[in-house]
């Protein structure tokens, strides 16, 4: 049988941005081809989202809408990996009955393997063992076994993980995996569920793919992680937590910028404070998300803390590092939520002032704790409210912060040629012969400015002229 030539969708967050990338490390080791184009492919392969039912709703119309193109081509395979292999099971090829394959995401170096079963008509499919609330330690008692598979399918990850040339998006960046998996099983959440226990990967193995990557032109990097200030390792004899690694990594030479997503909020210690205080090459960037600003919700929610100390954990990194940009998620609409904590949460967002949020509407998730013991009964239509109503706040916000940015001068990571030029509401300061790229500051803001295309992937000084909730609007002042 000829090789297999490939098509990868993927939805969702960076986690799976990188997964991908991972996958399509362990298929050319294989001898597969990579399609450009879905067309031109003869195995269609979707890297799924679990974490909100509209998310999975996408995927599952997107799958649909194959139906006249698998008739035509009865050889066709269809792959359904990721969170919503594992949140589905067995039970998905019922669901979407065109779905030829199905890998759950610490199963994914298996897939050259699955998908060679399913081009010659047999079952092929891949699940972690199933996680049952209640902590890793019911997990890891109970079942050595799963233990000892998931560091097989890590091990291979991390294979792949190594060998991958630096690609994605923009050039001069790479994600690199800190933590897989997660443990704190807060009650909304689907991720622990499908995406396994909490595991630090060594310092050694981290470090050397991060001096890696830089050799091969990255100069931005970000180490991932559900929690990934929760990174616990132990290697040459210490204890390695993530203000150890960012050190560490910050020493590489010709690194440029690390930054860290996401950060749970009762893990940022004075620790990591210190290193936004002495490392300039940590991005002043905080990704810590809030999900409410009442404290009964964040109990129901099982966050570990209140919103008072939430608000600390702000005051600490702000003043280690005062130009930290500070991002949240928001959760609107969570099962009992009143009138009262929705104002609580507005209230939250007043005092932390967030660069950035990102804002939800509550979705019941099968197999949470949440969906099982808390009726989802916040309607619909107030549920968008309070989402319109706080989004509405955290612009507000996020547009008086970006104005102080006027005038003054900033260095930027240039990520791309800006794929919504023409939508530049400010056009009276581009120059429309030249083309406008789209950079972020080491506070995470995203700038668009008029530059050469070769400015991709370097730093450079622009002077901010004009802005708005979301974006700054420069013009070049020097190449770094
Ligand atoms: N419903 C709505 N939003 C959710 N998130 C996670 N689970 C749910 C859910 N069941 C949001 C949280 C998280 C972000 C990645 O997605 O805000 O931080
Ligand atoms: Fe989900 Fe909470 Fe883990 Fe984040 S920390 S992935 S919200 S369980």
């Amino acid at each position: 049988m000829e090789p297999p030539h490939v098509h990868i969708t993927t939805y969702g967050c960076q986690m799976n941005q990188l997964d991908a990338e991972l996958v399509a490390e362990v298929l050319r080791a294989s001898g597969a081809r990579l399609a450009a184009d879905a067309e031109e492919a003869d195995v269609l392969l979707f890297l799924t989202c679990s974490v909100r039912g509209h998310a999975e709703d996408r995927v599952f119309s997107n799958i649909g809408a194959l139906k006249t193109r698998k008739q035509r081509e009865p050889g066709l395979v269809v792959g359904l990996l990721g969170c919503m292999a594992q949140q589905y099971g067995p039970a998905l090829r019922r669901r979407a009955p065109l779905v030829d394959l199905v890998c759950a995401p610490g199963r994914l170096a298996e897939l050259p393997d699955l998908i060679a079963r399913a081009r010659s008509g047999k079952t092929a499919m891949a699940f972690d063992p199933p996680r049952k609330e209640g902590g890793p330690e019911v997990f890891a008692a109970s079942d050595l076994s799963a233990v000892a598979q998931r560091a097989k399918a890590d091990a291979a990850l991390d294979q792949a993980e190594v060998r991958r040339p630096l690609c994605g998006r923009s050039p001069g960046q790479a994600y690199v995996v800190a933590v897989r998996g997660c443990d704190n099983f807060c009650s909304y959440c689907v991720v622990p569920h499908v995406r396994g226990p909490e595991r630090s990967r060594a310092p050694s193995a981290i470090l050397e793919e991060v001096r890696r990557l830089v050799g091969q032109g990255a100069r931005q990097i970000t180490l991932l992680g559900q929690a990934v200030n929760q990174y616990a390792a132990v290697e040459g004899g210490r204890r390695w937590d993530l203000a150890d690694l960012l050190q560490a990594a910050a020493d590489v030479p010709d690194l440029a910028r690390l930054a860290f997503i996401t950060n749970h909020p009762r893990a940022l210690d004075e620790r990591l404070a210190a290193v936004f205080r002495n490392v300039s090459k940590v991005c002043s960037y905080l990704h810590m998300p809030a999900q409410s600003g009442s404290d009964a919700v964040l109990a129901r929610m099982n966050r570990g803390y209140t919103a008072a100390e939430y608000l600390d954990r702000v005051a600490m990194a702000r003043q280690a590092r005062p130009d930290v940009g500070v991002a949240s998620d928001f959760i609107v609409g969570f099962p009992g939520e009143t009138a009262a904590d929705f104002e609580a949460t507005m209230d939250l967002v007043r005092r932390a002032r967030f660069s950035a949020a990102f804002v939800f509407k509550y979705s019941p998730r099968p197999g949470t704790a949440a969906a099982k013991h808390y009726p989802d009964d916040v309607p619909d239509e107030e549920k968008r409210r309070r989402h319109a109503a706080l989004l509405a706040l955290v612009e507000e916000i996020s547009g008086e912060e970006n104005a102080k940015f006027v005038g003054c001068t900033v260095r930027i990571f240039v990520e791309e040629v800006s794929p919504k030029a023409s939508a530049n509401s400010k056009s009276e300061i581009r120059n429309p012969k030249s083309l406008q790229l789209r950079g972020r500051t080491p506070c995470n803001r995203i700038v668009v400015f008029d530059g050469p295309p070769r400015l991709v992937g370097t730093e450079v000084d622009v002077e901010v002229k004009a802005s708005s909730p979301l974006t700054l609007f420069a013009s070049l002042v020097s190449e770094a």
